[in-house]
């Protein structure tokens, strides 16, 4: 790598990166590219030379000043970040519509590189013609030989949200029904901060047969070390800090669902009645409205125009 990457790396970076991942903008996955400029889907599919180099310009361009030449997140802005840019020579993920702890598919990579992850230094990189993204997609995979020996997946599909009809004047009983589920029956707060006193904790918990007991400092949220990213990896707080993923009704789902691949955030598919899982959501909804609701300096996203497929 020689000197010139890094301010060709900083000059795409200013151009393309969108600022909607340190926006509070909803944020939604684009479809999957029906067409390629000059590779054919198939090539595309089974990772041809012709992507393998397309993918490799831009990782060069636009990724390398973070994620490193070696793909191992030692880029020359690393130092300066926290999180820490993804090492790719783990094949270790966060975030997907996979149980945590399985390769992402190509959508959720899709999804995570178009949008950007909030509350972290990785921009969104919708303006890069759709195309190029699914190249480094496929490039980013060349670091880490988990991709040949295991596969994506199995992507998951969340529950319908049963309350996609009801009014609004029902939305306080379902986030009730949600808090006592978050603090008594799922017990978030053994990580994330508890929302209510100590004693509705316990009188919630006790409700579902349960004994846990509260932890220290209920009103803060506690970090675990996590051995793939070598840090302690914090829980936000969802009255303060914003969310990586988004926070509409559909990301917080598909989040909680799947779990954060490599933190201790489990996977929380099957595990509750559809009514449940979703009044906890909407419960979590709430909790982020109210950090929006306080937040009056955040910064509204412009509105870009869509990437075309091409
Ligand atoms: C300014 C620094 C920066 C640049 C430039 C950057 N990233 Fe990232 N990226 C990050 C950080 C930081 C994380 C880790 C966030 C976290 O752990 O929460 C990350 C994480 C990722 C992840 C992992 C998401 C997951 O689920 O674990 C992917 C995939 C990714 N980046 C792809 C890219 C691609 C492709 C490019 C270039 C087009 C790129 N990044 C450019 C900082 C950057
Ligand atoms: C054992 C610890 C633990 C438990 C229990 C836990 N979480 Fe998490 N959660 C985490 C950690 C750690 C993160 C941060 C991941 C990151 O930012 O890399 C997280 C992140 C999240 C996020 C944000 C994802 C994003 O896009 O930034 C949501 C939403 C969430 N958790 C909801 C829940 C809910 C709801 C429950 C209970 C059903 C729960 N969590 C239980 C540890 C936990």
């Amino acid at each position: 790598m020689g000197r010139s990457v890094y301010p060709a790396w900083f000059a795409g970076f200013a151009c393309v990166a969108a600022s909607a991942s340190v926006s509070d903008a909803e944020v939604t996955a684009p479809p999957a590219p029906k067409a390629v400029t000059g590779v054919s889907p198939k090539a595309m599919a089974h990772g041809g030379d012709a992507v393998g180099e397309a993918g490799r310009k831009v990782y060069q361009r636009y990724c390398i000043g973070c994620h490193g030449e070696k793909g191992d997140g030692k880029g020359p802005a690393a130092k300066f970040l926290d999180p820490k840019p993804r090492d790719f020579t783990k094949g270790v993920f966060k975030f997907g519509a996979v149980p945590a702890g399985k390769l992402p598919t190509d959508d959720d990579l899709m999804r995570t590189v178009t949008n950007g992850l909030s509350a972290s230094s990785m921009p969104s990189w919708r303006l890069l013609p759709q195309d190029q993204r699914w190249a480094v997609i496929q490039y980013l995979k060349s670091f880490s030989p988990r991709w040949k020996k295991d596969k994506p997946g199995p992507a998951l599909s969340v529950p319908e949200d049963p309350f996609n009809e009801e009014p609004p004047s029902k939305l306080p009983s379902i986030r009730a029904q949600g808090e006592k589920i978050y603090h008594g029956r799922t017990t978030c707060w053994g990580c994330h901060p508890a929302y209510v006193p100590n004693d509705r904790v316990t009188s919630y918990v006790q409700a579902y047969g349960k004994s846990e007991t509260p932890r220290a400092e209920m009103s803060k949220a506690e970090g675990k070390f996590s051995e793939p990213y070598e840090a302690i990896v914090m829980p936000p707080d969802f009255v303060k800090r914003r969310l990586k993923t988004g926070h509409s009704l559909e990301a917080l789902a598909r989040v909680i669902w799947a779990g954060v691949g490599g933190t201790a955030m489990p996977t929380w598919k099957g595990q509750l009645k559809d009514d449940e899982f979703w009044a906890m959501v909407y419960y979590v909804r709430g909790l982020v409205e109210q950090r929006l609701a306080k937040n009056k300096s955040v910064i509204p996203l412009p509105k870009y125009p869509q990437p075309k497929d091409r």
